[in-house]
């Protein structure tokens, strides 16, 4: 029998003021880290990681995250980590609950999680699915809070396509009262399905969509892209290049937005498609600081799972 238990598959598992006391926690947890300590917070404890698709920032900070708090991590990438192939996905689960505390799981569908999460007895983190990708928009609340305080009313927005980034970014930003605009071309916008759940569950919350890309930045604090084409998208990539070749992200477009504009990407990017380097290697870029804060909500997000009220 399967207990009932938090995972983090959307990020639509936490209310408003449960993620504010997240973000605290990976604030502490920087700060801590930041003056040397790193105290160990998870002995002996263990997470597994599932990719189906490969990683560079998730991967790394989540088992970087484990062994500076004193636990260990087990990577499956592709060869061992085809979840569904050799086995269901409920034996899958099944099994790797009595190895590990909690998994982080990435996948081309977003199912899969959902299937996982419905069969595991530890918790399970959602580290990037075709809908959605929670951890990021953590980590991007985090790094623009550094930028700009903690105060709600922020306008963040999204130059590019309705995905698994700006999906999770929408919900992160209603969570602490930011507005949200998505911005490109319409046949690429939130799907119906997404903006049904998003309005009930965020009935106040401000989230507009619109192609005018200039209008759009007028009040922006911050502005975010991701790639054009997602992991598992490859065989669209020629025609969503002439789609967005419009929404590239370069010095002008920069300029239509407020002089304190700050520039977002989850990397990785395809630079010269929609960001130039100039932007992206620019004044306004905070890039790397929001891919190096991964890591310290990696942390919270570990410690929310593992320990949740006992930590
Ligand atoms: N932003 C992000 O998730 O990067 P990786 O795909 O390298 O993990
Ligand atoms: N939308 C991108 C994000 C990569 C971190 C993808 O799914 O490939």
């Amino acid at each position: 029998m399967v207990t009932q238990m938090k995972h983090l598959l959307s990020l639509l598992e936490y209310n408003e003021s449960e993620f504010v006391k997240l973000l605290e926690l990976a604030e502490k947890i920087k700060a801590d880290w930041v003056k040397g300590k790193r105290p160990d917070l998870l002995p002996r404890k263990v997470l597994g990681l599932i990719f189906e698709k490969p990683s560079l920032r998730t991967r790394v900070s989540f088992e970087a995250a484990m062994m500076q708090m004193g636990g260990n991590s087990i990577f499956l990438g592709t060869a061992d980590g085809k979840i569904g192939v050799r086995e269901t996905v409920a034996d899958f689960a099944r099994t790797m609950s009595h190895y590990v505390d909690t998994v982080v799981l990435r996948t081309f569908s977003h199912d899969t999680i959902v299937e996982f999460a419905k069969n595991s007895s530890v918790p399970v983190i959602n580290g990037l699915s075709d809908q959605f990708h929670p951890c990021q928009s953590i980590a991007d609340i985090l790094t623009i809070r550094e930028s700009f305080g903690p105060k709600p009313g922020k306008t963040v927005v999204f130059i590019g396509d309705g995905n698994n980034v700006s999906r999770s970014l929408a919900i992160a930003c209603a969570l602490v009262g930011y507005h949200f605009i998505l911005t490109g071309p319409k046949l690429y916008h939130f799907d119906k399905e997404f903006l049904i759940l998003f309005a009930k569950r965020f009935p106040k919350a401000v989230l507009i969509q619109s192609s005018d890309t200039i209008n759009s930045l007028k009040n922006a604090d911050i502005v975010y892209t991701d790639v054009w084409t997602s992991m598992g998208q490859e065989n669209e990539n020629e025609k969503r290049i002439k789609k967005f070749k419009d929404f590239q992200i370069n010095d002008r477009l920069m300029s239509k937005a407020p002089k304190h504009c700050k520039f977002m990407h989850c990397l990785p990017a395809h630079r010269g498609e929609e960001v130039t380097d100039s932007v992206i290697d620019g004044e306004a870029s905070i890039v790397f600081e929001q891919a190096g804060n991964r890591m310290h909500a990696q942390k919270a997000i570990l410690l929310d799972m593992i320990l949740g009220s006992k930590k």
